[in-house]
C-alpha cells in the first residue's frame, strides 16, 4: 500500500507532511510533488513482483499511489494501452527502433483517464461528494466517463471551443457540463472558484498532486513493455505539461526502486503559438502566456498549469523541446493514420510531428530506442482533420458513372 510521506513543492522546494497540503503549496501556492516512504516500496517492488502480477490496471502500482487501495472504489478499467513497434511509420522517419504508445483505447479515448481514475479513487477514499474539473475537453471527458455511476456529482467547466465529439461524451456520461465563453485558461480560474467557495473536490491539472501521479503510470508501462530497458528517448505532446512531468517522475521512481538502469530523455511537443513550455525551456526565464492558439486543441493553452514541472522534467532529463505547425500536425495525423494504423487526434499525434521534426534537424539517432506518445482519439476530433483529406467521390448509384470515375482516377482502384 502506497506511503505519503508528503508533499514538496516544484516551486520553493519547501517539503510539507502529508497532512499539510489539499492541492498546492501553503507557502508559495506552487504545484506539489508527491513524495512516498521509497524504502517501503523497495523491498516489495521488484521485476519479479510485477512478473507474477496479473493486473493491468492502475492498481497494479498501487505501492506507488496515493490510495490505500480499496477495491471497491476503483473505477472501470483503464490503463495498459498497447506499445508496439512501428516499423513502417519508423522506416519512413529513419528510425528502426520506433514504438508507439496507443492512449487512445483507454476507456474515455485519451491519456487523462490515467489521472482521472486516480483522482476519482482518491476523492472517493475521502469521502468527497462532487469533482469539479476544467478542462480542454478530454480531461474532463475522462473525468466523466469514470465517475459515472460512482455516486459522485461532475461538474465541468470547458472552453465554448471544445470539439463537439467531447462534449457529447461529457454530457452522455451524465456530467453538470458548464461551458464558459473563453478559453481554457478563463474556464481553469472559473473552477478554481468554484471549488473554492462550493467546497467540490478540484481535479484540474497539476493543481491537484494526483493527476501527476495516475499520469506517470504510463511510463511504468513503458518500462515494463520494453523489458525493462527504458528508451532514448520519449516525444510527448504538451499543453499544460502535466504528461510530461507526470512521466517524468515516473521514470525517476523506477529509476531510485532500481527497476530500470537509465532514464530517458524527454521530448516536448508543442504547438508553434501554444509554446510557452518550450520558451521558458529554451530562454531560462519564467513562463509567460502565449497566445495558445492552434487546431490542436487539447494542447491549446496560454499559460501551462504545470509549466515548471515540465521544464524541470525537460533539464532533469536532459531532454528539449520542439514547436510544430498546425500544418505538420495535421500531416502527421495523416502518417500515423496510414503507416501505423492509428486515427489520433491532432493533439495526439503532435508528438510524431515533433519527432519527424527532430529527427530532421539530426536530433535522433536512427538506432535510438524512442517511444511517441499517441494521447487520444482521432473521433473526439473528426472536424478538424477532415480539412488535411481529399473529399470522398460523389456519383450516382451506376455502374457506369463508377467506370467513368474509374477511369479518371485508375491509380486510387488499383493496389497502392
Ligand atoms: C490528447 C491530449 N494530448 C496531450 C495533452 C497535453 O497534456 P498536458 O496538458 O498535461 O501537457 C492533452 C491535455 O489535455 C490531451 O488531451
Ligand atoms: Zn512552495
Amino acid at each position: 500500500m502506497a506511503k505519503i510521506e508528503g508533499f514538496k513543492c516544484v516551486s520553493c522546494s519547501k517539503e510539507h507532511g502529508a497532512k499539510d497540503v489539499r492541492y498546492i503549496c501553503p507557502s508559495c501556492g506552487g504545484n506539489v510533488q508527491v513524495v512516498y516512504d521509497y524504502k517501503a516500496a523497495r523491498g516489495r517492488l521488484t521485476r519479479k513482483f510485477f512478473a507474477e502480477n496479473p493486473d493491468q490496471s492502475p492498481w497494479r502500482y498501487l505501492d506507488l499511489l496515493p490510495l490505500k487501495g480499496d477495491p471497491s472504489f476503483w473505477p472501470v478499467e483503464s490503463g495498459w494501452t498497447p506499445l508496439f513497434h512501428a516499423q513502417r511509420l519508423g522506416r519512413k522517419l529513419g528510425l528502426s527502433r520506433l514504438h508507439l504508445k496507443d492512449d487512445g483505447r483507454q476507456p474515455s479515448a485519451s491519456f487523462k483517464d490515467r489521472a482521472s481514475a486516480v483522482v476519482l479513487a482518491r476523492a472517493l477514499e475521502t469521502g468527497e461528494r462532487a469533482i469539479a474539473a476544467a478542462s480542454t475537453g478530454n480531461a474532463a471527458a475522462s473525468m466523466a466517463c469514470l465517475a459515472a455511476g460512482s455516486g459522485l456529482r461532475t461538474v465541468i467547466f470547458v472552453p465554448q471551443s471544445a470539439p463537439p465529439a467531447k462534449l457529447t461524451q461529457l454530457l452522455v456520461f451524465g456530467a453538470t457540463v458548464v461551458t464558459v465563453m473563453g478559453n481554457y485558461d478563463d474556464a481553469f480560474d472559473l473552477c478554481l472558484q468554484a471549488t473554492e467557495k462550493f467546497g467540490w473536490y478540484n481535479r484540474n491539472t497539476g493543481f491537484n498532486p494526483f493527476t501527476r501521479e495516475g499520469k506517470k503510470t504510463c511510463a511504468f508501462e513503458i518500462c515494463e513493455q520494453l523489458d525493462w530497458e527504458a528508451p532514448d528517448k520519449v516525444f510527448v505532446p504538451v499543453g499544460d505539461g502535466n504528461i510530461l512531468s507526470g512521466l517524468w517522475k515516473g521514470f525517476q521512481e523506477f529509476e531510485r526502486l532500481k527497476l530500470i538502469k537509465k532514464t530517458p530523455q524527454l521530448v516536448a511537443v508543442q504547438a508553434e503559438k501554444s509554446d510557452a513550455v518550450k520558451k521558458a525551456f529554451e530562454t531560462g526565464n519564467k513562463l509567460e502566456p502565449v497566445s495558445g492558439q492552434t487546431l490542436a486543441d487539447s494542447i491549446s493553452v496560454r499559460l501551462p498549469r504545470d509549466g515548471q514541472a515540465a521544464v524541470e522534467a525537460l533539464r532533469q532529463s536532459q531532454g528539449f523541446a520542439v514547436s510544430v505547425t498546425d500544418q505538420e500536425i495535421l500531416e502527421a495525423v495523416v502518417s500515423v493514420a496510414r503507416e501505423a494504423n492509428v486515427f489520433a487526434e491532432p493533439a495526439g499525434a503532435a508528438s510524431v510531428a515533433g519527432l519527424k521534426k527532430a529527427a530532421q534537424q539530426g536530433r535522433v539517432g536512427a538506432q535510438e530506442s524512442v517511444v511517441a506518445l499517441l494521447t487520444g482519439n482521432g473521433l473526439k476530433d473528426a472536424a478538424s482533420v477532415v480539412q488535411a483529406l481529399k473529399p470522398p467521390y460523389l456519383i450516382r448509384p451506376s455502374i457506369e458513372e463508377l467506370e467513368v470515375l474509374m477511369d479518371k482516377h485508375a491509380g486510387h482502384f488499383t493496389a497502392p
